[in-house]
């Protein structure tokens, strides 16, 4: 790994550490959390080992070119609602991350994205197929990981794949007759993103033997703050500034993906809108025949700048009030302000 490539990892992941851990009571959970991060890393680092020379090189790849470990942070953060961080919580913690890098493999390959974690993206340097292979692999490497911890980690792991799954499928073919886009895509967000996110926050209280009545509220907490997450990375995707972002701006849209700016624009009915939207629809179409995908830049640009994307940061601010919301249960302390902290964070990012 370079130093030109660790340095956006290291400021994106302090830049979250920094929010999350902002109160004054917060320091000794930091400290907790950070040095189960720490184990994590290296729980990582040796399940992404292959006999196989290729299989050994393709899984490193992405894992080592950077990545938030917003997960696993959430994680550690709800087992200190009970016993703390033990091993049964760094390993699910690392195989909630191996599932979220795995998807990341078959995302790229479905985005046809060039650029992941600031790096030419997996399927553009070996190919689909082994993209697509090395995202099973690490499927795989969750799944063992979880199957040493019994019936109940083997079925939230399979249960939120499922999910994941679902959402990206429904992502692809799109709204049917007489559905509503805009609910549709929500749906579609809760489903590729909220289900991850909500796994990381029960399973932190599942492994560490936490309080069972508090799994609900971590499960709605989890998927909220998932769906502003990624509402903000609908608002990433139109960003100019790929170092920060270490993505190609407008990969989504550009690929004809459907992102929550776009659906907004299309609710707007004055003329300007109505002609943005136009021009995007036709650029899509044309860069789907193969045309320079830099003649959408001047469209995406706009999108950028228009209301529609204020109104999507706005909807992610909304669907962060509703997770901390969910937090009413939680005791008053340094978690729940850590955790609200975060859903702040998610909701207001720039990488
Ligand atoms: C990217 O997730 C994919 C989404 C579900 C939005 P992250 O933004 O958490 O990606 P990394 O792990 O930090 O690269
Ligand atoms: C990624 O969604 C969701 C999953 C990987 C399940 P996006 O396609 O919107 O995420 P980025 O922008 O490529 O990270
Ligand atoms: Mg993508
Ligand atoms: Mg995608």
């Amino acid at each position: 790994m370079t130093s030109s490539r660790s340095a956006p990892r290291l400021a994106s992941r302090l830049g979250l550490t920094e929010r999350v851990f902002a109160g004054a009571r917060s320091r000794e959970l930091m400290r907790t959390v950070e040095a189960g991060l720490a184990l994590v890393e290296a729980k990582l680092a040796a399940e992404l080992s292959f006999a196989d020379g290729l299989a050994d090189t393709t899984s490193r790849y992405l894992y080592e070119a950077g990545g938030k470990r917003v997960r696993p942070m959430l994680v550690l953060l709800t087992a200190q609602l009970g016993e703390g961080t033990g091993d049964e919580v760094i390993e699910a913690a690392t195989a909630l991350e191996l599932t979220h890098l795995g998807s990341l493999y078959h995302d790229d390959v479905m985005d046809d994205a060039d650029v992941r974690r600031g790096v030419p993206s997996a399927h553009a340097v070996w190919g689909n197929n082994v993209a697509i292979l090395t995202g099973d692999l690490l499927f795989s490497r969750a799944s063992q990981l979880m199957a040493r911890r019994g019936e109940r980690a083997m079925r939230l792991q399979a249960d939120t794949f499922e999910r994941l799954v679902l959402g990206q499928l429904h992502e692809t073919v799109g709204p049917q007759a007489g559905d509503d886009p805009v609910a549709f895509y929500l749906q579609v967000l809760a489903d590729k993103t909220g289900s991850l996110i909500s796994a990381a926050a029960e399973a932190g209280i599942v492994f560490a033997n936490g309080p069972e009545e508090y799994v609900p509220a971590m499960v709605a907490f989890g998927e909220r703050a998932g769906i502003a997450f990624q509402l903000l990375d609908d608002v990433i995707d139109l960003s100019p500034d790929p170092d920060q972002t270490g993505k190609v701006p407008g990969t989504d849209l550009r690929a004809g993906v459907p992102t929550m700016p776009y659906l907004l624009l299309g609710q707007r009915d004055d003329a300007g809108s109505a002609d943005l939207r136009r021009r995007i629809d036709d650029g899509v179409a044309r860069v789907a025949e193969d045309a320079d995908p830099a003649l959408l830049d001047g469209p995406l640009a706009e999108l950028r700048e228009h209301e529609a994307t204020d109104a999507t940061r706005r909807l992610a601010r909304d669907w962060s009030l509703q997770a901390i919301a969910a937090l009413d249960p939680l005791p008053d302390g340094a978690v729940r302000e850590a955790l609200t902290r975060f859903a702040q964070a998610v909701a207001d990012r720039s990488s």
